[in-house]
């Protein structure tokens, strides 16, 4: 029987990246291909114990490079594509918009012609729940798959645009896709730009966590490797032309995951520092997850367990997010993939 194909675009990233490890070692009879062109958010080095696997296979290439997508494609015959690669910091698109419509808009059309011209089985696009635009601050209120989109900030207005280009390949071209929509990740290998690894590799570090505004805004945090497990079953299980929100009812304020970290760390809330509040700064994000939890979908993570474990891999892994901060990482790829 012929092996099964999975493109994973982005797997040189957070979710990408725990997704392929989570892939690798799931499904030895899958060939899994990590297509990463290897921006400041891509690191190999999270790969090494991956990396020399038989069913891993690594590309650099952008996405929204037509030619090398149609003849990578043309050259493996993929079966699946799941689609991370995206420009993904909303502070980045406030002051860099033009790269966010060029990797996530362009980027993702290109892949959705390429996805069409082979005839893949199934296209994967995975979105975020900032397509909504915000919610108050009324607990009794979620984003369901039926919320209109109404993104914020140029990122959220990319990954919308994205997404309306996934639904019209599916409607024009019968194109066979899911969306997903996920609340906020934390886990092992997340960017240290981003809130909770911010937060951690500073309060380590003794130096000030800025909190925007007034901390109040909330997110609803969802541990990596739940998302991973739910995009595995909407990849298999998916009904075809669904949208599905990924989501564990974790609503936390700013102030409140910023002051858990500091506690489990042991340190003073004299670190945190209030800071001008980010433009157009959503208020509340919050999913309702009961469709995907239809699909049979369970979070094994709650906060509390996940956020412990998450400090606790930061503390174990410092080596990884001070080569990150230093910038090392970026040549691991010439060391491992160009010069072996
Ligand atoms: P990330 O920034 O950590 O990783 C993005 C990866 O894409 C990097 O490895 C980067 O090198 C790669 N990339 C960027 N531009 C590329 C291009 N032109 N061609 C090929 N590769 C390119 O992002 P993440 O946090 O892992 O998010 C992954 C996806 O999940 C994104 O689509 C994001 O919108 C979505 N998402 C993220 C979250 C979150 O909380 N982080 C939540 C929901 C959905
Ligand atoms: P972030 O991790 O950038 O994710 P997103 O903007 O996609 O939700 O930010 C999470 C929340 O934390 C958001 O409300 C902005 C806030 N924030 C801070 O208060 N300080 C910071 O240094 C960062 C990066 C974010």
């Amino acid at each position: 029987m012929k092996k099964q194909k999975v493109l994973v675009t982005g797997g040189a990233g957070f979710i990408g990246g725990n997704f392929v490890q989570y892939m690798v070692n799931k499904y030895p009879e899958y060939d899994i291909y990590n297509l990463d062109l290897l921006t400041y958010a891509g690191d190999l080095t999270k790969h090494r114990e991956i990396e020399e696997k038989p069913n891993y296979n690594f590309v650099q290439a952008d996405i929204a490079d037509k030619e090398a997508i149609m003849a990578l494609f043309e050259k493996e015959k993929f079966d699946y594509v799941v689609h991370f690669a995206a420009e993904s910091h909303v502070d980045r698109s406030i002051t860099n918009p033009e790269i966010f419509v060029l990797t996530n808009v362009l980027g993702t059309q290109v892949l959705l012609d390429a996805a069409k011209e082979y005839k893949i089985s199934k296209f994967v696009h995975v979105s975020t729940d900032e397509v909504y635009g915000e919610l108050d601050f009324d607990p009794t209120t979620f984003f369901t798959e039926e919320t209109p989109l109404q993104p914020n900030s140029p990122y959220s207005a990319s990954k919308a645009s994205s997404d309306l280009l996934v639904r019209a390949y599916h409607e024009t071209f019968h194109l066979p896709i899911n969306i997903t929509r996920c609340s906020n990740n934390y886990g092992p290998y997340h960017f240290p730009e981003k809130l909770i690894p911010l937060t951690i590799s500073r309060v380590v570090n003794d130096e000030k966590v800025p909190v925007y505004g007034d901390g109040k805004n909330i997110r609803d945090w969802l541990h990596v490797l739940d998302h991973c497990a739910a995009i595995d079953l909407v990849l298999h299980e998916g009904v075809n032309g669904e949208v599905y929100n990924v989501g564990g009812h974790n609503e936390r304020t700013n102030l409140e995951v910023v002051k858990t970290i500091i506690s489990t760390l042991g340190k003073s809330e004299e670190l945190i520092e209030f800071v001008q509040d980010r433009l157009g700064h959503d208020k509340r994000y919050a999913i309702d997850p009961t469709k995907l939890e239809r699909l049979g979908w369970i979070p094994t993570y709650t906060f509390e367990t996940g956020i412990a474990q998450t400090i606790q891999w930061y503390l174990d892994n410092k080596d990884w997010w001070e080569q990150i901060l230093s910038g090392e990482y970026q040549s691991y790829f010439e060391k491992q993939y160009i010069l072996k």
